[in-house]
């Protein structure tokens, strides 16, 4: 999953969001000692209710939060690999109602039974304003990568009706921690319909999908959430520019700032017609080598990232009308593939808007400069998108995008993002600027 709070804040409106969110204790305060006892009392209890919260995720082979900051756990697997004969080789039990079934993502059937899912299920913002309608080219493109498994597209149908209920996804991909490519599983589109909530069968879903890729004889797994879980490798926020701003007003996704009216809020976020880099152009098929050197060398740098070859930059990187664009600059002189930007397309449904019905939104994905200042290349990305019709462009603050987000009037959104690695302990928890990874 990508943001689950899509509404962003203005850069007029950015100052200083939580100023008391540094209180300090005051010296002269009388009740000081109270106070620290307190704060003190509360924070025990607030880390025994931590430890105490997951009752699945305590069973798994994740970072504890008990452990954190343990540099003597060592960094690695969390658990061996089980010989593949033991891996339990039926599925886990059900509840009596519901079925699983293998999604078979090639068909249209099963494609649009799983995008109705999703769009009518899937995450939404605190205050359930805007919910993600990932498209069906989309969730073809997401879940049919080189390598991919059939069986880790999973579902679960009522027994008597058919209807789909349930989803968890997992597609294969090799990550790089520090020096260590691993093999994994990116597991994504957990989803449990609006009238089956709170029923724990997320966990079932969970170490059905575990087994698969158990199955396949992967221990690995990267994934992301809005939610804290059990232990974050890094906490990543998303920002938002604004390319459509009066639209995104009218629709409650962003506020106008203070002192500020439309007509200089549309002025402020007004971009040139056209790309300003010479030889800025959209990225083809002959390219693929070329783009996959580059990222390679700049993917480098991250603690933690994808390591992609020829076949994989084909398949994520390729544009596709409506689900993946990307640009690079080729040097007039020299012909060499010297820059390169991305993004991809999840539009957000807009719930009950009488103007409007969808937010199309581009997200930031992987970027390289190394001639063309980034800034200057992403100012050039949000150029393009202006020019597709896009409403808004979001990006995290992983890999370098802290270099232009402020720079490029972007504002920051109001959630995070977390990362998690299953069965991989790192044994600090990186900074957005240190991992070079974006999941769908
Ligand atoms: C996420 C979702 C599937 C969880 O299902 P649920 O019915 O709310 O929760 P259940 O009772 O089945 O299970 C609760 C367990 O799942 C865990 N869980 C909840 N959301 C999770 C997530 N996004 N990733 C991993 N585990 C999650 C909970 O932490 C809890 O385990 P714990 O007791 O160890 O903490 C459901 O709320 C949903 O479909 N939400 C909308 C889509 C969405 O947010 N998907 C996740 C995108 S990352």
């Amino acid at each position: 999953m990508a943001d689950n709070n899509v509404s962003s804040t203005p850069p007029a409106e950015n100052q200083n969001p939580n100023p008391n969110s540094n209180d300090t204790i005051d010296p002269n305060n009388s009740n000081e000692t109270e106070t620290s006892i307190d704060a003190i009392a509360q924070k025990v209890q607030d880390s025994m209710t931590l430890s105490k919260r997951h009752k699945f995720w305590e069973t798994q082979p994740v970072g504890q939060f008990k452990d954190s900051g343990n540099p003597s756990l060592p960094e690695g697997p969390i658990e061996p690999p089980t010989p593949l004969s033991e891996v339990k080789q039926e599925p886990y039990n059900l509840p009596g109602p519901y079925e699983w079934i293998t999604c078979d993502m090639d068909t249209k059937e099963m494609c649009s039974e799983v995008y109705t899912l999703l769009a009518n299920n899937y995450v939404e913002d605190d205050e359930n304003m805007f919910r993600f309608n990932y498209s069906k080219d989309f969730l073809q493109w997401a879940l049919r990568p080189p390598g991919h498994y059939r069986s880790w597209h999973i579902g679960v149908r009522v027994k008597t009706s058919k209807k789909l209920v349930a989803f968890i996804t997992g597609v294969p991909a090799r990550i790089r921690a520090r020096d260590t490519v691993v093999s994994m599983a990116e597991i994504n589109f957990l989803c449990v319909h609006k009238k089956l909530r709170s029923k724990r069968l997320a966990p079932v879903m969970i170490k059905e999908v575990t087994r698969r890729v158990h199955l396949e004889n992967i221990w690995q797994a990267a994934y992301t959430a809005g939610v804290v879980l059990p232990t974050p490798i890094s906490t990543c926020q998303y920002w938002h520019r604004s390319l459509n701003p009066k639209k995104l007003i009218d629709v409650g996704f962003s506020r106008l700032g203070a002192r500020m009216t439309m007509s200089r809020t549309i002025k402020l976020y007004k971009l040139p017609d056209s790309p300003i880099t010479p030889g800025f152009r959209k990225m083809e098929l002959h390219d693929v080598p070329a783009v996959t050197r580059l990222l390679r060398g700049y993917l480098k740098q991250f603690v933690v990232a994808p390591d992609f070859d020829e076949d994989d930059v084909e398949h994520w990187l390729l544009p596709k009308e409506d689900v993946v664009d990307s640009f690079l600059v080729e040097s007039c002189e020299t012909h060499d593939i010297t820059d390169f930007c991305s993004f991809y397309t999840l539009p957000s449904t807009v719930i009950g808007n009488q103007n409007y019905s969808t937010l199309k939104a581009a997200y930031s994905y992987y970027n390289v400069s190394t001639k063309t200042p980034l800034l200057q290349l992403m100012n050039d990305a949000l150029i393009v998108a202006k020019k597709k019709g896009y409403d808004v462009f979001n990006a995290l603050d992983v890999m370098e995008n802290e270099v232009f987000l402020k720079e490029l009037k972007f504002g920051p959104g109001d959630g995070q993002l977390q990362y998690y690695l299953y069965n991989y302990r790192l044994n600090q928890t990186l900074r957005p600027s240190e991992l070079g990874l974006v999941l769908l």
